[in-house]
């Protein structure tokens, strides 16, 4: 059997929209912030970024951005994740700004060369066209731009909840398809936060 693609839920989106698309956003309140720290600290953010999450959820990982000062663009197909982070963002207003917007990352509304940094995170195993998705992020993003992927580590028998995510295969072959869209220096690294284990991939846009 071929192993599953990096995308392997890509046609999996029907529960991110409508009723229980609220339910879904939910349960991604709480239990992010490590992820989000994490993408933060590994791309270095600081408040002359600009910073596009996609598929960016309840916001948790863009507010995190926004606290540094940076400008930072959520985007998400899902009315429910943006209706649940413009109202997160509203109780706790962040130091920086951030826009939401409805989009996917197969047709980001952004100009060529607008982002210093792109993040992804449990995310990119939805996205139904990986190649749609990364050569709109190599659009948008800036010459020397930082991209990172995070997913949750993933074993290989994985079904249900617990195979929304990568196995370490999965993270290899997401990392390999990174020099066809313009991105250098592909690492992939494994973390381990409290009881949470993530695999990231991160690159650089060439200048
Ligand atoms: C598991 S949630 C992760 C949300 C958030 N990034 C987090 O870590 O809390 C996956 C997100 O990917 C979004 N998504 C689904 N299809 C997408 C696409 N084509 N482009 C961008 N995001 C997508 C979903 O709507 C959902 O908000």
């Amino acid at each position: 059997m071929d192993p599953l693609p990096p995308n392997h839920h890509g046609d999996n989106n029907a529960k991110f929209g409508g009723p229980v698309g609220y339910v879904a956003a939910l349960t991604m309140v709480v239990g992010r912030a490590g992820d989000g720290h994490l993408v933060a600290e590994l791309a270095g953010v600081t408040a002359s970024d600009r910073v596009l999450d996609i598929g960016c959820g309840p916001g948790t990982a863009a507010r995190i951005a926004a606290a540094t000062g940076a400008t930072v663009t959520g985007i998400d197909p899902s009315q429910p994740m943006l209706d649940a982070a413009r109202l997160l963002t509203r109780v706790r207003p962040p130091e920086g700004s951030i826009e939401w917007l409805q989009a996917g990352c197969e047709e980001i509304p952004s100009d060529d060369n607008t982002y210093s940094v792109c993040w992804s995170l449990a995310s990119v195993h939805h996205w139904p066209d990986l190649d749609a998705g990364l050569r709109e992020v190599r659009r948008v993003v800036k010459p020397g731009g930082t991209f990172i992927a995070l997913e949750k580590r993933s074993p290989p028998d994985a079904d249900g909840l617990a195979s929304h995510g990568w196995t370490a295969d999965q993270a290899e072959r997401f990392a390999l398809m990174l020099p066809d869209f313009g991105f250098a220096d592909a690492q992939v690294q494994n973390h381990v936060r409290g009881r949470r284990k993530t695999v990231t991939v991160s690159a650089r846009l060439h200048n």
